[in-house]
Parts: structure tokens; sequence; C-alpha cells
């Protein structure tokens, strides 16, 4: 064979307006080591997180609660002595409260561009790298049901700030000791301060952010507040796959810290 004779497989790049190449692809270097480590990174974060969601407990080691179980919405979480609390779902509510909070967190990363094309590629194949083609016969982006939805990642972000806000707030009350002094500072204080700020840099870095930012603008000169926040948004845009993974692993070790101090497995470190 000389590489060069027709597909069988008519669509996608074997369409005969491309260059009729029979090998599948001619990459020699290790393309699938990415979409590989991909896949099992948020494998990883999926199996995790969907046991501690659905565990209902060890959620709170005063002064610091879950990322996962905060704002607390349901009057099964009430006995927590910690705010944000709202009985917005009632006695009705019985499963765990994370599930009715972490939509808004779960959908912002779902519809994140970054987190679009590391599942596309890991778990999809569609496709599974540059230059690989994807395995499917057909391939319509997102131009149709249901990941068309994939657009509605603006509002996710909107909803993401309250959810990062409340976030700040409990990072505030991890320094409060048991008489709601200020003044504590454990080592989950310091696990709570590097994951906020890892959320918020991860949010603010989005691209919806920066065109909210920056966007639809003929002239910056004339804007100019709103250019230095799109430089400084732009900047963080840059990082966005970097701080997309480091707030994925923040948020899940603060709520594992909270987790082995709930259960008893080691008292909260205490700096003073
Ligand atoms: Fe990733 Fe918006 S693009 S969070």
């Amino acid at each position: 064979a000389t590489g060069t004779e027709p597909h069988p497989q008519r669509g996608g790049v074997h369409n005969p307006t491309r260059a009729a190449i029979t090998a599948r692809h001619l990459r020699t270097d290790r393309w699938w080591l990415a979409p590989a480590a991909t896949a099992a990174g948020l494998l990883a974060f999926v199996v995790y997180s969907t046991w501690r969601a659905f565990a209902d407990t060890d959620y709170y080691a005063a002064p610091y609660v879950s990322p996962f179980y905060s704002p607390c919405l349901a009057e099964n979480c009430r006995s927590m002595p910690h705010g944000p609390n709202a009985d917005l779902f009632g006695s009705w509510w019985g499963i765990s409260p994370a599930v009715i909070v972490l939509i808004f967190p779960l959908g912002f990363r779902l519809t994140c561009y970054y987190y679009r094309k590391a599942y596309y590629r890991g778990f999809w194949a569609s496709p599974p790298a540059c230059a690989v083609p994807e395995p499917h016969r057909r391939y319509t982006g997102e131009t149709r049901f249901p990941l068309i939805l994939q657009n509605i990642h603006r509002y996710f972000f909107y909803a993401a700030l309250p959810v990062a806000g409340v976030l700040t707030y409990d990072t505030v009350l991890a320094f409060r000791d048991e008489d709601h002094a200020f003044g504590h500072m454990g080592l989950g204080s310091l696990v709570f301060l590097v994951n906020i700020v890892l959320i918020w840099a991860y949010t603010l870095s989005c691209h919806s952010c920066r065109h909210i930012v920056g966007g639809k603008l003929r002239h910056f000169s004339r804007h100019p507040v709103r250019y230095r926040m799109w430089r400084v948004v732009g900047r963080l845009n840059a990082r966005h796959m970097l701080l997309a993974w480091a707030s994925l692993l923040s948020v899940a070790l603060a709520d594992f810290y909270v987790y082995l101090v709930a259960s008893g497995v080691f008292d909260d470190p205490r700096f003073f």
C-alpha cells in the first residue's frame, strides 16, 4: 500500500474532497497519553465527588464546612451551626443537601470550554487528539441538540459567582474559633484559603467572563476600566486549563480534609 488509496469510510477526514490517505493518522508520538490521563483524572474526580455528594455525612468540622455542602439549603443540614443556611427545601427533602447546590458548580464545569475539550477527547474520542480523526462517521460539533445546550455556559458563570461568594464567606469563617472570635488558624484554614483563591482564579479566568468584561467594545480607549479588567482576566484566561485542574484538586482536597477531621481520623492542627 502506498498510503494514498481511497479509504472505504467516506465521512469526516475521509471525505473525497480531502487528501486520500488510508493511514488512520500520521502522528508517530504518544498522542493518546494526554486524553488517557485526562480521562483518568476526570473519572477519579467523578467517582470521589459522587461518593461524597451522596454520603450526607462528615461534612462539618467546626469551623470548617465542606465546599460540597455549602450553602446549606435544606432542613436536613440545618443542625450545622454555620452559615449561610436557608430552609428552601423542607423536611420532604430526604437525600443529601449537597445535591441541591452542586448542580451549579457542576454545570459550570461541565459546560466550560476547557472541560468540553477534555471530555470530548478523553471520553468520546471526538476527536481524540489534533490530527487524529474521530472514530464516528459523522461530526456535527455542537450545532445540534443536546450539545447545542453547551451555549448556556455564560448563565452557569453567573450562577457560579454567588457560589464562589458563599465559599469565600466559609473561608472567612474558617478563621474563627469555637467562640466565633476571629484569630483561629488551623491547617484547615490554610487549605480553605488556597482553595478559594484557586476557585476565584478559575472562575474569573472563564472565557465567558473575559467576553463579559471586555467584549462588544469598539474602542478600549473609551473604556479604560473595562480594558484594565480585561487585561487581568486575559492573563488568567491564558492559564485556564491549569486553573481548571488546580481548583478541581483543591476543592476535592478541601472536602477530603473536612471529611478526615469530621470523621475523627485526626484533629485539625492549630497554629494559633
Ligand atoms: Fe471554562 Fe468558562 S470557559 S469556566
